[in-house]
């Protein structure tokens, strides 16, 4: 019997689960892959770079029958790009990270669903005030940004979903198996949006190395900080950290944000560092639940599988 929820009739899909729009790495393949799986599939515009979706946007649209959408960094963003990425006709447009609020509007008299990503309270009555279609709860265990400020998931998610019904909520934060995706909808979400564990798929745009230490890693190695972030000269808000994988550079400058904010000589030991090939190309995103990441599997069949996961999860709940 297949997982119904106000998300899957929303959307038409068969499956509870949602990619979340991983900047870069969440592309067209791997999009088109989790909507042939029964998920729905987004693809991770970030500051919605026009060539970029110009390369992508056909991938997932000829790749996929089914409703797909497109997700920005609101901070990075303005009316320009969502007015280019709307003229693709996505069945979704999600915004994270940022006011929605110049943005909602225009969506929705689109006639494409708004979702919005938050991390705290504020953020999500007001997502519930802008008329957002399925708010997404993210919680600190999540891989890549987040609120400093921000909640874990277990406590938050539930909350969010009193706080916003009948708007259905998804969960995103720690959630790599069909475990997770049932403790979601045991939390009153309407399913899981999932990040990290899509990152280790055939179809994510990452480097070998970046999956490799996604499939190797531990979440007690994953930290949240803005060191990487200093060091690679990012644009990101300094109300924004991310959860990373832990190397060396990390070691060093642990807890010395300023510091290296002023040291413009570590910055690029940093930098020169990654151009040789000594760390990975980008830091390496990832969230607490890579414990239970240990291959690299299609993700259509990913998808699948972790919704029957989370059926058997349920129907063993409460029977051991
Ligand atoms: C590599 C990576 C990149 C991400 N980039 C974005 C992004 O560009 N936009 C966005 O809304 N969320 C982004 N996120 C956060 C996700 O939307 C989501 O909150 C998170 O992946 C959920 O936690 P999980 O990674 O434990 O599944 C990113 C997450 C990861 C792991």
């Amino acid at each position: 019997m297949a997982l119904s929820t106000a998300f899957t009739k929303m959307f038409g899909v068969e499956h509870p689960i949602a990619l979340a729009p991983m900047g870069g790495s969440a592309g067209g393949a791997l999009a088109a892959a989790v909507c042939r799986g029964g998920g729905l599939g987004l693809l991770g515009a970030g500051n919605g770079d026009r060539e970029w979706l110009a390369r992508e946007v056909p991938i997932v649209a000829q790749g996929t029958g089914k409703p797909w959408g497109i997700g920005f960094l609101t901070w990075a963003i303005d009316v320009g790009v969502v007015d280019r990425a709307l003229e693709y006709n996505p069945r979704a447009v999600m915004l994270s990270f940022g006011d929605p609020s110049p943005f909602a509007e225009r969506i929705r008299h689109a006639g494409a669903t708004l979702i919005i990503q938050v991390t705290d309270l504020d953020e999500a009555r007001a997502a519930v005030d802008l008329g957002a279609d399925v708010i997404v709860a993210q919680g600190t265990e999540s891989g890549g940004h987040g609120a400093r400020r921000g909640r874990s998931t277990l406590p938050f998610v539930p909350v969010v979903v009193d706080l916003a019904a009948p708007v259905p909520v998804l969960a995103a934060g720690g959630i790599a198996d069909g475990r997770g995706v049932a403790a979601a909808l045991a939390l009153g979400a309407a399913g899981a949006l999932i990040g990290t564990r899509f990152q280790a798929t055939a179809e994510a745009l990452v480097d070998p190395s970046i999956a490799k230490a996604i499939v190797e890693g531990r979440g007690e190695d994953t930290e949240r900080n803005r060191v990487l972030d200093i060091a690679r000269g990012s644009r990101w808000p300094s109300t924004y950290t991310a959860r990373t994988v832990g190397n060396r550079f990390l070691d060093q400058w642990r807890d010395r944000e300023a510091e290296l904010a002023a040291d413009p000589e570590a910055q690029q030991a940093y930098q020169a560092g990654v151009a040789r090939g000594d760390m990975p190309p980008l830091p390496v995103w990832a969230g607490e639940a890579i414990d239970l990441i240990t291959d690299l599997p299609p993700a259509a069949d990913l998808v699948g599988a972790l919704a029957a996961q989370a059926e058997s999860a349920l129907a063993r709940a409460g029977r051991q």
